[in-house]
């Protein structure tokens, strides 16, 4: 099935076609700025450009970067305020199916990327604007865990080691990674999964600080869709072609 999956981010909205039984994009991809402010009406309008672009009028997955419960914004860190009690269904039109955006990306990743057919516990982690969490039990996801903000240094995780940080404080990767290492490592002490996938913006850059983060004995492995996974993820809500409790 095609369906157009819509990809919110703090810097940038992205969006594509995507078959959605082979798990790729059918058309190249359309990027635009994310509006500022991130308010609801304007994001709204960058949608409807984005889905005029490929001329689409079916089905559509957007994923969105805070809590989404039943299709109601709950959180909103890196966007608004004004987004919480947003109904996206309402705001971006019937066929619309918004979840999370870190949810999307690792129910792309466990069924076409690196977390294909992994039984047990898998955390996939997004690494942008913010830290983004998805977490999956024989392949089944537990939505919306926001382990990005759990507390490290006294600081919420993201406010440390997300890629925006990285950019902000103008860290080396070594530096950078280190943080990572850190933050990772806290969650496997408290989730101990049996692979870590690393997604994101950063996921097209894992060469320059995956080799400075050790784990042990828990594999962490990058995004195989890098960072593509939000978009076919969300297409793939919206196609029901996974469960999104
Ligand atoms: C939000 C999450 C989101 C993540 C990545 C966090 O700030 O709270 O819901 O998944 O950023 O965008």
């Amino acid at each position: 099935m095609e369906v157009l999956g819509i990809d919110i981010g703090g810097s940038g909205i992205k969006g594509a076609t995507v078959d959605t039984v082979a798990g790729v994009l059918t058309r190249e991809r359309l990027r635009v700025p994310t509006p500022r402010p991130a308010v609801p009406g304007a994001v709204a309008r960058a949608v409807r450009e984005i889905a005029e672009h490929f001329s689409w009028t079916g089905p559509m997955g957007v994923a969105f970067p805070g809590v989404v419960r039943d299709g109601i914004v709950g959180t909103a860190a890196n966007m608004d305020p004004s987004w919480i009690g947003v109904r996206g269904a309402e705001l971006f039109g019937g066929q619309a199916v918004v979840l999370n955006d870190a949810d999307a990306a690792g129910l792309a990743e466990m069924t076409f990327g690196a977390g294909r057919d992994r039984r047990g516990v898998v955390l996939v982690l997004t690494f942008g604007t913010g830290i983004g969490s998805a977490l999956f039990v024989d392949g089944v996801l537990v939505p919306n865990t926001e382990f990005g903000h759990i507390e490290i240094r006294g600081k919420d995780a993201e406010r440390r080691a997300s890629d925006r940080v990285r950019e902000e404080k103008d860290l080396s990767w070594k530096k950078w990674a280190r943080r990572v290492e850190e933050y990772l490592g806290r969650m496997r002490d408290l989730l101990s999964p049996s692979l870590i996938v690393i997604g994101g913006g950063v996921s097209k850059k894992v060469d320059r600080f995956l080799p400075y983060v050790d784990l042990g004995d828990t594999p962490v492995v990058p995004a195989a869709l890098r960072n593509e996974a939000g978009i076919i993820g969300a297409a793939m809500a919206a196609a029901g072609a996974v469960r999104v409790p």
